[in-house]
């Protein structure tokens, strides 16, 4: 087990990454491999060690050969090229390139050293599904999740018993669709929440010194309920939850994807959907132990404390998933 843990900085890493570390040439530049987003396994390989594939990053190329023959043109132009001092001044530019690219190649190689290995994703059936690759493909960039969190959700969406689906902080919609799509088969109701343009946080405590009122206002409602039109059974809230819930009368909820960031909001939200689980549900808290969110936790700890009868099982890379144990 031990073997296939992270460490917690090659964790944190991770999760800091937006864009992978290109150290081969994946697919073409539109991110696609035979029109098959994650058919390269080392594409596969990529998403499982926590990175957002930007399909535009091209593959490693010789980066430097462009510098130096830029330089050289440089140096060419220049009517003072044969004179001492110059030649001097242009050395001592050089070396100070050469190390400070010494030095990227080392931060580089250490990185890619910590990273290995963190899951062996030939046994990780999920990332080969059709289906999940397609939904993943839609929510990409509009989604703040990686794919090892969007697995997790997926597979977790598809496990619970009946009841209805509930989103808290849905900002653009990626985490909506993507429970949408994993539950399409399902004839669920689907409800999701979230302030979206008159955001992003109610309440901003000490301990959520990562947010400011109005982060995650670049989104819209109308744009979110665009997106969930093909969905029927989908319900966009705008609104705080819990107060945007009093009066939906919401009960035996199978499934809620909790990711509201901050302190107050996670604590006034577990407290609400508490009494109100279905047989065989559960809630995927996001953010939990992610560094930026330590208000996330003081409040997840608390809600433990004041209910016993929640069980709390951590998920890689910074989920977990809490079941209340008499229903399951
Ligand atoms: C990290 S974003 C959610 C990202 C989204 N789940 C995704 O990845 O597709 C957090 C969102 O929670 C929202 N939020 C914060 N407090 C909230 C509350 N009390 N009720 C509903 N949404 C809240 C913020 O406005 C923000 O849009």
């Amino acid at each position: 087990m031990a073997g296939y843990m992270p460490t917690q900085a090659a964790s944190d890493w991770a999760q800091s990454r937006t864009e992978p570390v290109p150290i081969q040439h994946v697919g073409n530049a539109s991110g696609s491999v035979n029109g098959n987003l994650l058919g390269d396994k080392q594409r596969v390989l990529w998403y499982c060690r926590g990175y957002k594939i930007n399909p535009s990053v091209e593959g490693r190329k010789c980066w430097m050969m462009p510098a130096l023959r830029k330089h050289f043109a440089n140096w060419k132009a220049n009517p003072r090229r044969w004179e001492i001092t110059y030649i001097l001044s242009r050395l001592k530019g050089f070396s100070l390139v050469a190390f400070h690219s010494l030095d990227s190649y080392r931060l580089k190689k250490y990185r890619e050293k910590l990273m290995i290995p963190v899951v062996e994703a030939e046994y990780v059936n999920i990332l080969f599904d059709p289906e999940f690759q397609n939904s993943v493909a839609q929510v990409k960039d509009i989604s703040c999740l990686d794919v090892a969190r969007l697995a997790n959700m997926w597979n977790l969406a598809r496990l619970v018993g009946p009841g209805i689906f509930v989103e808290v902080g849905t900002y653009k919609g990626g985490t909506a669709l993507h429970i949408c799509n994993a539950i399409e088969h399902r004839d669920a109701d689907f409800y999701c929440f979230d302030p979206f343009e008159k955001g992003g946080f109610e309440k901003i405590g000490d301990q959520d010194k990562c947010f400011k009122p109005s982060d995650f206002t670049d989104t819209r409602y109308e744009d979110v309920v665009n997106l969930l039109s093909s969905k029927p059974k989908a319900k966009v809230i705008q609104g705080f939850f819990p107060a945007a819930a009093e009066n939906l009368n919401l009960r035996d909820i199978a499934f809620c994807h909790l990711d509201v960031d901050t302190y107050e909001a996670t604590k006034d939200s577990l407290e609400f959907l508490a009494p109100r689980m279905a047989r065989r549900g559960l809630i995927i808290l996001d953010d939990m132990g992610h560094r930026e969110t330590p208000g996330v936790n003081t409040a997840v700890t608390e809600f433990l404390a004041a209910h016993p009868s929640f069980l709390f099982i951590p998920m890689f890379p910074v989920q977990a998933v809490l079941l209340p144990k008499s229903l399951w």
